[in-house]
């Protein structure tokens, strides 16, 4: 789901395209609180949408923890 969903803008390997890398190692950096605003408010002014309409807190939590893990990046490869 976040490959399609967010890949479409992301990048499928997340590295970036319209919007930035979602990388570990640009992410990491990042608190994970701001990550989880972002998407679930998104940014107004941008492309990025809100997903709060789509996906339930545990949700966006769960995939900010997969992105800084870099779970998501990896399982792109396989
Ligand atoms: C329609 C295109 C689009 C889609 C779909 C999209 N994004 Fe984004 N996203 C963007 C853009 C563009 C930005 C940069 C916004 C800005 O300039 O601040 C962004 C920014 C972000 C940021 C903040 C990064 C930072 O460094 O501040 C995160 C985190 C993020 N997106 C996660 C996601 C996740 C997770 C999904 C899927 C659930 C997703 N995005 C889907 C376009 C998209």
């Amino acid at each position: 789901m976040v490959q399609q969903d967010c890949g479409s803008c992301h990048g499928m390997t997340l590295k970036g395209g319209l919007g930035p890398s979602l990388l570990p190692e640009r992410i990491a950096i990042l608190p994970e609180q701001y990550l989880i605003e972002a998407v679930t408010h998104g940014r107004p002014g941008t492309p990025m949408p809100p997903w709060a309409p789509i996906l339930t807190d545990t949700e966006i939590r769960w995939i900010v923890e997969q992105l800084k893990s870099g779970q998501l990046a990896q399982s792109q490869s396989d």
